[in-house]
This record gives structure tokens, C-alpha cells and sequence, in this order.
């Protein structure tokens, strides 16, 4: 069987790692595969860090379209993969991950082809149409021929929308199987001695999505209540590429705010697991702070991700930045709900993925 495994952001790379090392896993090689990196993220701490901290191959190819406007991404990622796929081999599968314009774009590109089209994280849903990954996540389910989800809520929103059970397979969460793989291997980054970080004595910061980036009065909202209610603990914030230029405009000096770069993986699991609060927007980092039991706030109005809250050590406390002081409030009184992991966040995601796919390419 032949399988194309498409990566293109942050994200998507932590995603990919477990599932190239269940194919080598193989004992009868019953996959070839190639890695197409789509070039959406580029930069070394964007990109080429994970590679390396987390042994990913070399890509096979490299589509290289960068930034640019939804459309013009999309499309770029559209014509180059299709114009690869007519120049080289069309594979049995194509299996993207996640909710990303890489993803949806390589699966509108292959289903066209007559390719099948394998979609990890599958199902999630945050019914809300104004993020472009919604509408990825969307797209990408309404051509996909199997999919693999992160929970059962995923296997009922896509059987709630028509998709037949026998396609649905819940097989856990490969973000977490990268996590359980690298927890023993975690660094310390720089920043740790040298403004004197221990566990639990600073916040940890991320914010990247454009309904809060976008907005100035909101980010600075956002940072003054949080630098006004920590407790006067260092707040670390590795800035995300989309949030460079608002970070610029709005000038924020504050003694305890600390603005770095976007973190190698191994470096920032390390301050998430040791920060006495995780602050984000991000997706992917509430799964990793509910696995490791780390208290998160998550700045939105909604989540794909639910059981984050349901199960989980996340809060999703909208995005006024008056309702994060109550929170700090519960926080710093050790009021915390405990948490749990929710189910098949195991470890072992990827392995059941590749079982399916060879199993599927027996029948
Ligand atoms: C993308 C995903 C988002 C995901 C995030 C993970 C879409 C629609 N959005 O958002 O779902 O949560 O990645 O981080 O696919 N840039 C750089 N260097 C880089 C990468 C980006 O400078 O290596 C800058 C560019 O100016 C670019 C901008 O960041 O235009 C936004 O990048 P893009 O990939 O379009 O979207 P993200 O906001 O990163
Ligand atoms: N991450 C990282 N360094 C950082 C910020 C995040 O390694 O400075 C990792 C994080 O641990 C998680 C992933 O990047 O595995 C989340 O990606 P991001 O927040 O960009 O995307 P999202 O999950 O919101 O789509």
C-alpha cells in the first residue's frame, strides 16, 4: 500500500511523527510512504525544530508555498500537490491530519484524483463557521474515505452528518502519543535559569488565532488583566509569527511579561508541565495540558475539543478579558478541578491507525 502523509504547520508535524514511526514499526513493510511537507509554516522554529527534536525524516518533497491569504495558500498547496501527483505517482491513500489549509487542500486535490483520502482527527467540531479551520475540518470530512477520530464525540458528529459507521474508526490522539513517547526527554530551555523559573512560579502564554490576534484592544486586554492577576509570577509568552505584529504595536512592557520565540517542542512541554497555569488558543495544547494536569484557561468562545473541558484540566472561559481574573482567583486559591486523560490518549494512537490501514488494504 501506498500512502502520501501531507504536514504543513506546527501542529501537523508533532501529529505525523508517531504515525511514520508506526509504518517503520512494520514487521512485513506493508506501506511505502512519502512525507509531503506542504511549506505553510517555514521558519526553523515553526518547522525544521521538530524534525529534528522529534525524528521525523526529511520530507520527500517540499511544496514550499509559505504565507498568504486563505485563498492564495489553498490554492498554491492545490496546484503544487496535484501537479507532484501528475508528475510522479498517484498513491492508494493520502492521509492528512488535523484541520489546517495543508489538510483540506491535499484532500480536495487526492479525492478528485480518485484517491482515498485518510483524515486523522477527524469528527472534531466547533460548529463555529468563522474559523477557517472549521470549515477545513468540514470540507476535509466530506471527502474523506476513513476516519479516525480523537473521541466519541468526533464518531457522533460524523455520523450525525451522514457518514456511515463502518468508515469511523475512534483510535486515540497522536499528539498525545508524541507527548507519552518524549515526556522522559523534556528540556529545560534557556529562559529556566535565567530568570530563575521553578515549577508552579509563572503562567505560561500562547495565543495565535486571528478572532484574538486580529484585534488590538482584545490582546491588550488580554495581557493587562493577566499580568494584573497573576500574582505577581513571571508570564512567559513564546510568540507566535501571527502574533509578532500586534505584540510590536502595542508596545506592552511589563516587569514580569517575558516574550520569546516560538519553542522547540521538547523545550515547551517542559514549561507547560511545570507552569502553575497554561493561558491559550490553542488546540493542541489543551490536549497536552490535560494529559499532563495542567491547569488551562482557554481564551475562546467555543472548543472541537470538549472533553479538554468535560474531562480535562481546561476551562473555556470566552474571550471578554474581564473573565480571566475569576479564574486566577480560583486558580491561586487551589481550587483547580483535578482532571483526568480522556479515553485511548494513550499512547498507542498511531499504531492502531496504521493496524486499520493495513488491514483495510487486506480485504
Ligand atoms: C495555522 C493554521 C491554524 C493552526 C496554526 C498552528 C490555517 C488556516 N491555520 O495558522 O489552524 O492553529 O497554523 O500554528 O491553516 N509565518 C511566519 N513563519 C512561519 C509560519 C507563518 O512568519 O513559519 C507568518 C506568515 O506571515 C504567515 C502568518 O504567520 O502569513 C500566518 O501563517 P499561516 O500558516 O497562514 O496561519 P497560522 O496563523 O500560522
Ligand atoms: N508548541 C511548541 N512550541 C511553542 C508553542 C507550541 O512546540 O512555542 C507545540 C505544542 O506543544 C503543541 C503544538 O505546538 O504540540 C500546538 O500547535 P499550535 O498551538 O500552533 O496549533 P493548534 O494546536 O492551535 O492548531
Amino acid at each position: 500500500m501506498r500512502i502520501d502523509i501531507i504536514a504543513g504547520a506546527r501542529p501537523n508535524f508533532i501529529k505525523i511523527a508517531p504515525i511514520i514511526s508506526a509504518i517503520k514499526d512494520l514487521k512485513n513493510n506493508e506501506i511505502e510512504y512519502r512525507l509531503i511537507h506542504t511549506g505553510q509554516h517555514y521558519d526553523n522554529n515553526m518547522s525544521g525544530t521538530f524534525f529534528q527534536q522529534l525524528n521525523i525524516p526529511t520530507p520527500d518533497y517540499n511544496l514550499e508555498v509559505g504565507g498568504g491569504t486563505q485563498a492564495e495558500q489553498t490554492g498554491s498547496i492545490m496546484v503544487r500537490y496535484e501537479k507532484l501527483l501528475n508528475d510522479s505517482f498517484k498513491p492508494d491513500v493520502c492521509l492528512v491530519v488535523g484541520d489546517v489549509n495543508s489538510t483540506m487542500a491535499c484532500s480536495i486535490v487526492a479525492a478528485k484524483m480518485g484517491i482515498k483520502v485518510a483524515h486523522v482527527e477527524s469528527g472534531i467540531r466547533s460548529n463555529d463557521w468563522s474559523m477557517p479551520e472549521e470549515i477545513n475540518r468540514i470540507v476535509t470530512d466530506s471527502i474523506t474515505s476513513y476516519f479516525f477520530t480523537t473521541s466519541i464525540t468526533a464518531n457522533k458528529n460524523l455520523v450525525d452528518q451522514g457518514v456511515s459507521s463502518e468508515k469511523i474508526f475512534f483510535v486515540g490522539n497522536t499528539m498525545i502519543d508524541t507527548l507519552e513517547k518524549f515526556k522522559s526527554k523534556l528540556i529545560k530551555p534557556d529562559i529556566w535559569d535565567s530568570i530563575k523559573l521553578d515549577k508552579n512560579n509563572y503562567l505560561l502564554l500562547t495565543i495565535h488565532r486571528p478572532a484574538n490576534v486580529d484585534d488590538d484592544e482584545k490582546m491588550k486586554g488580554y495581557l493587562e488583566e493577566i499580568l494584573e492577576h497573576s500574582n505577581n509570577l513571571s508570564v512567559v509568552f513564546p510568540v507566535h509569527p501571527r502574533t509578532q505584529k500586534v505584540i510590536e504595536k502595542l508596545k506592552i512592557n511589563h516587569k514580569n511579561l517575558y516574550l520569546v520565540e516560538p519553542m522547540g517542542y521538547l523545550q515547551f512541554n517542559y514549561l507547560v508541565k511545570n507552569a502553575k497555569i497554561v493561558i491559550t488558543d490553542s488546540g493542541g495544547i489543551t490536549e497536552e495540558t490535560t494529559v499532563m494536569g495542567v491547569p488551562c484557561i482557554t481564551l475562546r468562545d467555543n472548543t472541537e475539543r470538549p472533553e479538554t473541558v468535560t474531562v480535562g484540566t481546561n476551562e473555556l472561559i470566552g474571550t471578554n478579558p474581564l473573565s480571566i481574573k475569576p479564574f486566577l482567583v480560583k486558580l491561586f486559591d487551589e481550587k483547580w478541578k483535578k482532571g483526568e486523560i480522556p479515553d485511548l490518549w494513550d499512547g498507542f494512537a498511531a499504531k492502531r491507525i496504521i493496524d486499520i490501514l493495513v488491514n483495510l488494504n487486506q480485504q
